[in-house]
């Protein structure tokens, strides 16, 4: 079972969204074969939701993986909207490039290769939407450039931001019973980067913040005016 939505849920709501889109169910199904951590189609539809909500024409993504959340992002685009995401490892950027041509989203996304830390100081905002499911250990590191970078009113959205009920101190030790001697994993240092990054959205003066607990927790910050 999950530990923050229980599996039948889940289910439910997978079933309620099974849009049948034959390229993003095929480039799940792949991910999940190859254990790639993409967002769920649930996550991608409130991707979808978000950026259409604020009527996005310029969007960026931190961590592309093959493109499967990119899509759900581009799709919400109007014509000459961008997408820019960001991957550092280069075969599952070119497998992002490939899988948006195959959307015929080649116009609308372009995949830029390399660390996005440094990669943010190099591109231009202000951006509609930002979406960070990049390295964990860098949401903190990376959040003000982030906040910088978004126009008044848009949304910095971040995935993994309850970490499997691992932030909650204690949590995962009541939901399992995991042993004692084990609770030290719930703290390790990933965990305490999503939860210092928490903090940080809750107390940052440009942004109101609220956590989506669907999945694996999904944080939306908006940019004050
Ligand atoms: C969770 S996956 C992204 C999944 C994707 N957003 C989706 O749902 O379809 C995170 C990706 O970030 C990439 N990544 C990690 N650190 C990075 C960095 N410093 N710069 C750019 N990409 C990075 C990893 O290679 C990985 O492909």
């Amino acid at each position: 079972m999950g530990l923050i939505v229980p599996d039948a849920i889940e289910g439910y709501l997978a079933n309620l969204n099974h849009g049948g889109d034959p390229l993003l169910d095929e480039i799940a199904r792949k991910g999940a074969d190859r254990k790639l951590p993409l967002v769920d189609a649930e996550v991608g539809m409130l991707l979808r939701v978000l950026a259409t909500a604020v009527g996005a024409r310029k969007i960026l993504e931190i961590g592309t993986a093959v493109g499967y959340s990119g899509i759900w992002l581009a799709r919400a685009l109007p014509p000459h909207g961008m997408l820019l995401t960001m991957e550092m490892d280069p075969e599952r950027g070119q497998e992002a490039q490939e899988n948006f041509k195959s959307a015929g989203l080649s116009s609308r996304a372009s995949v830029i290769m390399g660390d996005a830390q440094r990669m943010i100081a190099k591109v231009a905002g202000p951006f509609d939407l930002i979406f960070q499911d990049g390295d964990k250990k860098l949401y903190v590191p990376m959040l003000d450039r982030l906040v910088a970078l978004l126009r008044p009113g848009g949304l910095l959205v971040t995935d993994n931001v309850l970490w499997d009920g691992k932030v909650v101190p204690g949590y995962v030790r009541s939901a399992t019973a995991l042993a004692e001697r084990d609770a030290s994993a719930e703290r390790d240092e990933t965990t305490r980067a999503i939860a210092e990054y928490n903090e940080r959205l809750a107390a940052h003066p440009a942004l109101l913040t609220t956590i989506v607990p669907m999945r694996d927790g999904v944080s939306i910050s908006v940019k004050r005016g």
